[in-house]
């Protein structure tokens, strides 16, 4: 790896030597511009917890297969699905799952060999050495069967209470023996040498009691030599992030496991993006934070309801938090500020958009009324072709609209292209016509836009009146950022 790097870096160089200004529009070398993408270029994996049902919906497998490349099976791994009976195992859609992963060069998580929840109701009636039995085969079976083909196995899931003990949660599991867990992790490595085998929880996301009693349990595994590989850290976030969150995962890494983000969501709000794109820093700041995975694909496939925690909405598209993680895992320009980006706009007020590298305003051209007409830059003359509104579409989007025409910016036919051009149109409030307002330093911003994720830019860095605008990846360029002044 580090060699090719090396070998990147050069090339980049050599181009940026011979083609003189050009390179200035060249987004940073390795910037993936889709998840999995990006994460690789870190070394990590991007994964998402997947209904094994939902691999029939082709609006659902496009994003999955183009942005992830990792998964977690979100209830059909569990002890109610794989042993519904004692003694009788089915892995039909667990085995679906596999065989997509492996048809799309994705890696499994295993979830979970034992949890308090999901049992099947014989083992909850179960108790003593008859349920130790019961749940050692169950390792034993289920790790078996999937044996070679699991990257990681949550081996035992949600073990510590909430709250300030520090201790072991009460179930039938626990009141076995206090050596279940251990007991379990033998199994599993004996059952499949090859799997990581990860104690996962929530309510783990900064150092408290719970963490630390999960972190003592892993430094005693440690010590007398229980096999224990990684931890996974749910993450299921509200409307803040624990400011020791990265501590934590280092505390853990520091007694020589592997940490991942397993389950990943945040209550929606203005804070999501942030918190999204601070967990995905704090992951890539911890050498041994192998990967995240977030807790479903699209808002509506979330177990948390209304929640709209997850980086695309309903219809598929990409969210501001999105863009968050995509932007953290390449390597993240500026971390967004608080307020976040966007809530210093006023939909009521008119702006002119100066350009920070030209110091012109974005301008109709030419006072054009149609569809499909060009917006180029002009020195400033604060005309009703030069003031723009910005309209509220929800999720942090804007439309950018016209004084002059009340016609909005669009990326012309849904472009995802760099130098897709940008026209106005008629608002029709489509993913094409909605921009994001990241947060760039000293006051200026870029838009991003919803469908294409790339930034409104000055094409070629032109200073001249006329020059064209466009999009382009999002790489932070001053002919990417624009200030915005109220003037109406
Ligand atoms: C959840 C699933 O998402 C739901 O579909 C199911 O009804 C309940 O379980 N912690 C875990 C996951 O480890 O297995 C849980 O998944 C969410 C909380």
């Amino acid at each position: 790896m580090k060699s090719r790097r090396t070998l990147l870096a050069a090339a980049t160089l050599a181009v940026a030597l011979t083609t003189g200004m050009t390179v200035a529009l060249t987004p940073a070398a390795g910037a993936g511009t889709t998840l999995k993408a990006a994460a690789a270029e870190k070394g990590r994996y991007f994964g998402a917890a997947v209904a094994v049902n939902k691999l029939s919906t082709s609006a659902y497998t496009t994003i999955l297969n183009r942005e992830f490349n990792s998964v977690v099976a979100e209830n059909e791994m569990k002890w109610s699905s794989t042993e519904p009976q004692q003694n009788t195992f089915t892995y039909s859609s667990g085995d679906r799952l596999v065989s997509h992963a492996q048809a799309n060069g994705m890696s499994v998580r295993g979830h979970t060999l034992l949890w308090h929840a999901q049992q099947p109701g014989w083992a909850q009636g179960m108790s003593g050495s008859a349920l130790r039995s019961a749940m050692i085969n169950h390792v034993t079976q289920v790790a078996t069967h999937y044996r070679g083909k699991i990257y990681a196995w949550d081996v035992v899931n949600e073990a510590f209470a909430d709250g300030g003990s520090g201790g072991r949660r009460d179930s039938n599991m626990q009141r076995t023996g206090n050596d279940w867990i251990e007991a379990a992790f033998r199994a599993a490595r004996a059952a499949d040498p090859g799997a990581k085998l990860c104690y996962n929880d929530y309510n783990t996301d900064g150092i408290n009691a719970k963490s630390t009693g999960i972190y003592n349990m892993v430094r005693d595994f440690k010590s007398r030599g229980v096999p224990i590989d990684c931890v996974g850290f749910q993450s299921h976030l509200g409307t803040s992030l624990a400011s020791d969150y990265q501590a934590n995962l280092q505390r853990f890494a520091d007694l020589g496991v592997d940490v991942q983000i397993t389950e990943l969501d945040v209550m929606t709000g203005g804070n999501q993006a942030n918190i999204y794109g601070a967990v995905t820093r704090a992951c890539l700041a911890v050498s041994r934070c192998t990967g995240i995975t977030t807790w479903g694909v699209r808002d509506c496939d979330s177990w948390r309801g209304s929640d709209n925690a997850l980086l695309f909405d309903c219809n598929g598209n990409k969210k501001a938090a999105y863009t968050a993680v995509l932007d953290a895992l390449n390597g993240g320009s500026t971390p967004p500020t608080t307020p976040p980006p966007g809530s210093g706009v006023d939909t009521s007020a008119w702006y002119v958009l100066l350009n920070r590298n030209s110091g012109k305003a974005l301008d109709l051209y030419a006072s054009a009324t149609n569809d499909g007409a060009r917006i180029s830059q002009w020195s400033r003359n604060n005309g009703v072709n030069q003031q723009w509104q910005f309209v509220d579409s929800g999720s942090g989007y804007y439309r950018v609209k016209s004084r002059h025409s009340s016609k909005v910016l669009d990326v012309s036919g849904f472009s995802t292209a760099d130098g897709g051009a940008i026209v106005q149109w008629s608002d029709l409030n489509g993913t094409n016509q909605q921009f994001r307002i990241a947060n760039s330093a000293d006051g200026y911003v870029r838009l991003i836009n919803r469908n294409s994720s790339k930034a409104v830019e000055v094409q070629g860095a032109s200073t001249a009146d006329g020059g064209n605008i466009v999009q382009y990846a999002d790489w932070g360029g001053t002919n990417q950022q624009w200030q915005l002044v109220r003037i109406g």
